[in-house]
């Protein structure tokens, strides 16, 4: 397979297993290319793209940028807080007003599920998902399974536990279509609140013991409590404090130690230490947390590079 099978990544759940190898062998290319001492390559020379972020983040923001002027596209950053979204203009126009500047391709992160599927039906670009809402975070995902790959050699028939806030997280929903496509066994853990009802039917496992999680796991992708994502919940209390939550699910050195295995340990950031990981987990010889953030470079730019070979200019 030498192009992918979708026109937009509008979420892992639209992609094939071939896709997902084609992305992992551009980033290979394209991980030698950011390593060298002249990090770029001419590759979207002429290809212009908005990153169009109407919620915050700064991994994932950054990233996209460095991918795209490591290919040598022309790059414009949006921002909704300093845009006139705020005077009440919808998507469709803001949106159509930057492609009537002769933009190729728009990576969007939005708060709303849905909101670059919508998008994609109503305007006429090539779209990237930089995360939307609790839906998806397809990068994300792409980025965590092949750090994965290149520290366990082969993801089929790993273990990986996705630990707590499940219920609010686009990684945890990204992450179990990504890594069950590529055959591994996918279990998630937290609190019953922060569980979604029926998970089990997309062929997970579930454990609200964390102890019990660590013993089963080859890998542990570690997430924060997403307390802006708790919207109009915001008053239920999902569990008592998040001194108890640390108690009863926060990952520290001495569990790890007490499994006597390795397990991998991920984070798709930004980390709070102490509440769901502790430094010494975190920093660790098993941690690539930080090989996660620099193979986000490389698979972005293979995604990039790929859906602008759809768009015939490159
Ligand atoms: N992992 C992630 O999406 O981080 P940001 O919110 O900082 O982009």
């Amino acid at each position: 397979m030498s192009k992918l099978s979708v026109d937009h990544l509008l979420g892992i759940k639209y992609l094939l297993k071939e896709d997902i190898d084609l992305i992992f062998d551009t980033a290979q290319n394209f991980k030698e290319v950011i390593n060298r001492p002249i990090r770029k390559v001419p590759s979207l020379r002429d290809i212009t793209v908005a990153n169009l972020f109407f919620e915050n983040s700064t991994r994932t923001k950054l990233s996209f940028e460095l991918a795209e002027k490591r290919l040598s596209a022309d790059v414009v950053n949006f921002s909704a807080a300093s845009s006139s979204v705020k005077k009440g203009e919808t998507l469709i126009d803001t949106v159509n007003n930057i492609l009537s500047m002769k933009v190729d391709m728009v990576v969007m992160r939005h708060p709303n599920p849905g909101a670059p599927v919508f998008l994609s039906r109503h305007v006429n670009t090539t779209i990237i998902n930089a995360g939307d809402g609790t839906h998806e975070h397809p990068t994300q995902a792409l980025l965590d399974a092949y750090s994965m790959q290149e520290k366990l050699g082969d993801i089929k028939g790993a273990k990986v536990c996705i630990v707590g806030d499940i219920k609010h997280s686009r990684v945890a929903l990204s992450n179990i279509f990504c890594l069950q496509k590529l055959g591994a066994e996918v279990m998630v853990c937290g609190p019953t609140t922060l569980i979604p009802k029926h998970i089990e039917s997309l062929g997970v496992k579930v454990s609200h013991n964390i102890k019990e999680a660590l013993g089963w796991c080859d890998v542990a992708n570690v997430l924060r409590i997403q307390l802006e994502r708790q919207g109009d919940e915001k008053d239920v209390s999902f569990f008592p404090s998040l001194r108890e939550y640390t108690q009863q699910f926060g990952i520290n050195g001495e569990m790890i130690a007490n499994t006597g295995r390795k397990i991998v340990i991920m984070h798709p950031g930004p980390i709070n230490r102490g509440v769901e990981i502790t430094s010494d987990v975190a920093d660790s010889a098993e941690s690539v947390i930080l090989d996660q953030v620099e193979n986000g470079v490389a698979v972005r730019m293979a995604v990039l590079y790929l859906l602008a070979s759809g768009i015939g200019r490159n």
